[in-house]
């Protein structure tokens, strides 16, 4: 099976990301035809400095395959390497009626807020569909809020094949439920927008800083305490051993524990989960030359297998 998707650019990943999203992206690159890329022409909605994006761009690739990618299994690309996508988005955005595209939420949300509603924006969807129909994409794994965007490709593909001819396969959606509902800092859900973020890449001392800062009541120590109405409980879940989370579940409801020894074991587990990983990033990173050649390989695998269908499409709609 032909497993792909994107992954916008845009600063470093946290721990909400990791159990969202790239855990089971990592998964699904055993046993499959595994295409993940980064998606920096989408990013050029919102980032307006070169240098960032290159240096966003950089860090998605070390980051994942630090985490685990293997290049050799999976192809990991940037979307922008594959100049073929802009392309297929334009042979797309010809069969694509305007008003599927004013009623996508990312579009109408900028509108609502009052903030610059540019045409890239507005075409988002479409450059999205060229993505995914690109590589004959079996199955496409995303987040909850991307289902609009592959209902969007599926109908952009039968529009495309209903007037043009049988081109494209209809891929598939495999909507990641999210591990658990991962919160931040504060108790909202971990976003970069609301600054509440424990990064993957944090250091041990930045994480146990940030873990003295998730918010809890003001219990003593020997006041019994809920697991399950609580936003420090849930992290604790996600990175304890079992036996710890029974142990710390026991004494929260008996009494007898106090947030801050939580906080610090916590900080503890996660900088232990992700220490082999700091270990390669920062190897990759001393190392620039090895993430551009499996950049490169990446790219040449990629097009070629894009090329392939875009002379598809170009000969189905009689262009070139
Ligand atoms: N829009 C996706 C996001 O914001 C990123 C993305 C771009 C993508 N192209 C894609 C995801 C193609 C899956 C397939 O998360």
């Amino acid at each position: 099976m032909r497993v792909l998707s994107g992954i916008q650019p845009s600063g470093a990943l946290h721990i909400g990301n990791y159990f969202g999203a790239i855990r089971q992206y990592l998964d699904l690159q055993r046993g499959n035809d595994a295409f993940y890329f980064v998606a920096d022409y989408h990013a050029l909605t919102s980032v307006r400095d070169a240098s960032k994006l290159r240096g966003y761009v950089f860090d998605v690739i070390v980051d994942l395959l630090a985490l685990g990618l293997d290049p050799e299994v999976a192809t990991l690309f940037v979307q922008s390497d594959v100049p073929e996508t802009t392309e297929l988005a334009w042979l797309l955005t010809s069969v694509t009626p305007m008003g599927w595209l004013e009623k996508c939420v990312s579009y109408k949300d900028k509108v609502q807020q009052g903030l610059p509603a540019e045409h890239g924006l507005f075409a988002y969807p479409v450059l999205q569909a060229a993505d995914i129909l690109l590589y004959d994409a079996d199955v496409v794994p995303v987040g909850q809020d991307q289902k609009q965007h592959l209902e969007i490709t599926r109908d952009i593909a039968e529009r495309f094949n209903h007037v043009h001819g049988e081109t494209f396969k209809l891929p598939k959606p495999l909507i990641l439920d999210a591990v658990a509902v991962v919160p931040g800092v504060d108790g909202k859900k971990m976003s970069k927008s609301y600054g509440n973020t424990i990064d993957i890449f944090d250091d041990p001392g930045a994480i146990l800083k940030k873990c003295k800062k998730i918010v809890t009541d003001s219990k003593p120590v020997e006041a019994p305490k809920d697991p399950d109405d609580d936003h420090l409980f849930p992290l604790w879940r996600l990175f304890a051993p079992e036996v710890e989370v029974a142990e710390v579940a026991g004494r929260y409801r008996a009494g007898g524990i106090g947030y801050g020894e939580v906080k610090i074991r916590l900080a503890e587990h996660i900088s232990n989960r992700f220490a082999e990983a700091r270990g390669r990033r920062a190897d990759l990173v001393a190392h620039p030359g090895r993430v551009l050649e499996v950049r490169r390989a990446a790219a040449d695998r990629a097009r070629k297998a894009a090329r392939v269908v875009l002379d598809r499409a170009r000969a189905a709609c009689g262009v070139g």
